[in-house]
């Protein structure tokens, strides 16, 4: 069995989808989710699955390869297989990617290479983009760069705002993720592609 340990800074909804896939023939389980910030929603959801959970506070530490060594340390004391950055909102220094090379993923709320960094869907739309979408890449030294694992694309619509479009964009991380996961666990590093689901016409939603 793979060992998965997650990485969280906020409300963890793609740590939970992650969760609940790997169960039953699932070739991992998850050992660990560790937040950088004490107050962060998916700690709780983990506490409730019986999981082990960490709070590294990275305001505790001068600087970031210093964060990053305790990173290391919390994650070398369960041996991970594979780390899924989930939402987690730290720049990672090479103490960190180095260490971990070939076994972190990460969910990226744009179609990278388009719009690293932060506020990808307010620069999605000001851009007049007709698409947009989440990657799962794995980690290297450089940010939100790396192997694409992974891709789903979603229309915009007319009248979209940053949040309208986040909250489609992060269904589709839901089914991303966990897709992923299971590939990149059996060793599989062909990319998963999805688009988002076109409304069934009415008249077949009818005759259901
Ligand atoms: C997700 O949309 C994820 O793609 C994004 O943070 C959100 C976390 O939501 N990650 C980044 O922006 C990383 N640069 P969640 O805590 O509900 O999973």
């Amino acid at each position: 069995m793979k060992r998965v340990a997650i990485l969280i800074s906020g409300g963890g909804s793609n740590m939970v989808k992650l969760v609940e896939s790997m169960a039953g023939d699932h070739p991992a389980r998850p050992v660990l989710v560790l937040s950088n910030e004490p107050l962060a929603g998916g700690i709780a959801l983990a506490k409730k699955f019986g999981i082990e959970t960490s709070v590294v506070n990275h305001r505790h530490f001068e600087g970031r390869e210093a964060f990053d060594r305790a990173l290391n340390s919390q994650l070398e004391a369960v041996q991970p297989d594979v780390i899924c950055l989930a939402g987690f909102m730290r720049i990672l220094t090479p103490v960190f990617t180095r260490r971990w090379a070939g076994r972190v993923l990460n969910i990226h709320p744009s179609l990278l290479p388009k719009y690293p960094g932060l506020d990808t869907h307010a620069r999605a739309l000001q851009a007049g983009d007709a698409e947009a979408g989440c990657t799962v890449h794995e980690v290297t030294d450089v940010l939100d760069d790396g192997p694409i694992r992974g891709q789903a694309r979603v229309a915009i619509e007319a009248g979209d705002t940053p949040e309208t479009l986040a909250a489609r964009v992060l269904k589709m991380e839901h089914r991303l993720y966990p897709a992923v996961l299971e590939r990149f666990v059996s060793g599989k590093t062909g990319p998963v592609y999805l688009r988002e689901e076109a409304e069934a016409p009415i008249t077949s939603r009818l005759s259901d």
